[in-house]
């Protein structure tokens, strides 16, 4: 072996390597593609799958994948509670020790078959066990197809605020077969969506005009649309991620409207999804993006439109949420940055605001108070005139 000169020797002096880890995942795309998984599945070594899922998305579609994996390998099957219900740690522990006691290895394989949260809730198991295990993202959602998958952050929630306790964690690969979205519920293809809908409007805007063609309330869409659709909002997101992997730079962009969203969604307690509490919180984002004199009243307009009109997110915030309690779960779901509460504002339709070379602003919180009130108090009106 040809060993590398070593580097001169020089005590006090701080020489930069690096680990050289950035690692993309496969990611296969199609419609009705089932029929090649095993195909791809045989290019990696393995002793066993463990395959993760939901009851019902068994019965739908998990079991004929299911079956094509176990009449060629050791395949095992294994349930976690429907939606955000498994996104806790007390079903995190029961899985990763479930598993030892079946016999997982450091070449074993877990295999998510579902939504983003099944995908999370095994992601995070296969980064926990012996610190790291391989596992495959089968995405049966639109949020799972498009989004959650695409970055690598697995987590469960906390006592306190959602994603609080997590890892970045790579699938081996990514199978994603649009086939699966024809059954998705509304509320979550939706919320799947409403991300493309934010990615159209923090870096793209011509984006929005290919969705304002697609997109209707009624959610009526041929499995070309649709596979078409996941493709696009796909590569809308990718864009973003190409010129920041870590999505700590320009990347953060994808944040916008989550500000306000996530406090809304935990001030919901599981009762409004993550897309539809982003919705609202793109709403309000435009709403102080105006008030800061960043963008005009038609821009405001368009999120309006976007939002209720093209994609059907058009029930008003509900009525028990305050300002009060809203500003106040911001302030608690911050302290994970440990600093001022800070927004991704726009700049113009498809670019985002970035004074001092940051894409999350400080804005007074007064300020943030008072478009807050302004928003809440259109919304009981609206709640009004429907009544
Ligand atoms: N890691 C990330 O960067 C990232 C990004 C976005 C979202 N997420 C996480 O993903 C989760 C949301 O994902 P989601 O919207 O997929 O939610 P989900 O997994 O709860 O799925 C929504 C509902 O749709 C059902 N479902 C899924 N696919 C179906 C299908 N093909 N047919 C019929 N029913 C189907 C599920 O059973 C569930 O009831 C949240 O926990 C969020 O925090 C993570």
């Amino acid at each position: 072996m040809k060993l590398k000169s070593a580097t001169e020797f020089v005590p006090g002096k701080v020489i930069t390597l690096s680990t050289e880890l950035a690692k993309p995942s496969p990611f296969y795309f199609g419609f009705d593609i089932e029929h090649e998984f095993v195909n791809v599945l045989d290019s990696y070594s393995f002793d066993k799958i463990f395959f993760f899922t939901e009851p019902h998305l068994f019965e739908l579609y998990g079991k004929e994948l299911y079956h094509k994996i176990a009449e060629k390998y050791p395949c095992f099957l294994e349930f976690v509670p429907n939606g955000e219900a498994c996104k806790y740690f007390p079903v995190l522990e029961h899985t990763c020790e479930d598993l030892i006691t079946k016999g997982v290895s450091k070449k074993s394989l877990l295999l998510a078959f579902g939504g983003g949260t099944v995908g999370n809730i095994v992601g995070l198991a296969a980064g926990l066990i012996y610190r790291g295990i391989g596992y495959i993202e089968v995405p049966t959602s639109m949020t799972g197809q498009t989004d959650s998958t695409l970055s690598n952050k697995q987590a469960v929630n906390g006592k306190t605020g959602k994603n609080h306790f997590g890892v970045y964690h790579s699938p081996i690969f990514i199978w994603s077969d649009t086939k699966y979205l024809k059954t998705e519920p509304p509320v979550s293809k939706r919320s799947g969506i409403i991300e493309g809908i934010k990615n159209g409007f923090i870096s793209d805007a011509s984006f929005l005009d290919y969705l304002d063609t697609v997109l209707n309330p009624q959610l009526k869409f041929s499995d070309e649309q649709l596979y078409d659709l996941a493709y696009q909002i796909i590569l809308s997101k990718l864009e973003i991620l190409k010129q920041d992997p870590s999505e700590k730079h320009y990347g953060i962009v994808l944040e916008y409207g989550h500000t306000f969203g996530h406090a809304i969604e935990w001030l919901e307690k599981g009762k409004m999804s993550h897309g539809e509490a982003v919705s609202f919180g793109m709403k309000i984002a435009a709403e102080l993006a105006y008030e800061l004199g960043c963008i005009s009243h038609e821009d405001v307009d368009l999120h309006y439109y976007m939002i209720e009109e093209k994609l059907g997110f058009n029930r008003p915030l509900p009525q028990h949420i305050t300002t009060k309690q809203l500003m106040n779960a911001m302030i608690a779901d911050n302290k994970k940055t440990g600093e001022d509460i800070r927004f991704v504002i726009l700049e113009k339709i498809g670019k985002c605001h970035n004074p001092e070379g940051d894409f999350l602003v400080t804005v007074d919180l007064n300020l943030v108070e008072k478009i807050v009130d302004q928003f809440i108090a259109s919304q009981q009106y609206s709640h009004r005139i429907s009544a």
